[in-house]
């Protein structure tokens, strides 16, 4: 069941310099900031509330997150839902119609997640996570 908004991830060239407005004139807290060497980026994660905000800067060009800066720029990347259980979630997704980017749940910044293609989400790149006990 999805039960909140876990986090909006944002593509960033710099998270030094997004941090200037993030951290520094918004005022939220990092909670997180590392490399996630398997996926090619630094993710940095600020909380707002229970929910929060992650920032991705990639760290090598032939990654997803590096072919979306290259053409679409900086700015809005994914939504990500909480649920209780991600494989039900892309199942469910998956036995409607939409097409999926990951067929199983994986390790992700957020816990264990899954995507689904935004080509069947009106444009929308989706996440969802289930947050690791004592995680974010
Ligand atoms: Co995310």
């Amino acid at each position: 069941m999805i039960t909140r908004i876990h986090h909006v991830g944002l593509v960033v060239q710099d998270a030094d310099e997004a941090l200037k407005f993030w951290r520094d004139v918004i005022g939220l807290e990092v909670t997180d900031d590392r490399v996630i060497d398997d996926q090619g980026v630094r993710g940095v994660l600020l909380k707002i509330g229970n929910s929060e905000v992650e920032l991705l800067e990639p760290t090598r060009e032939d990654t997803g997150v590096a072919r979306f800066l290259e053409t679409r720029g900086e700015g809005m990347h994914h939504l990500c839902f909480e649920s209780d259980d991600v494989a039900k979630e892309l199942e469910t997704a998956a036995s409607k119609g939409i097409e999926l980017i990951d067929q199983s749940p994986r390790p992700g910044l957020a816990g264990m997640i899954g995507f689904l293609h935004p080509k069947s989400n009106h444009g929308v790149l989706v996440e969802f996570a289930t947050p690791i006990e004592g995680a974010h």
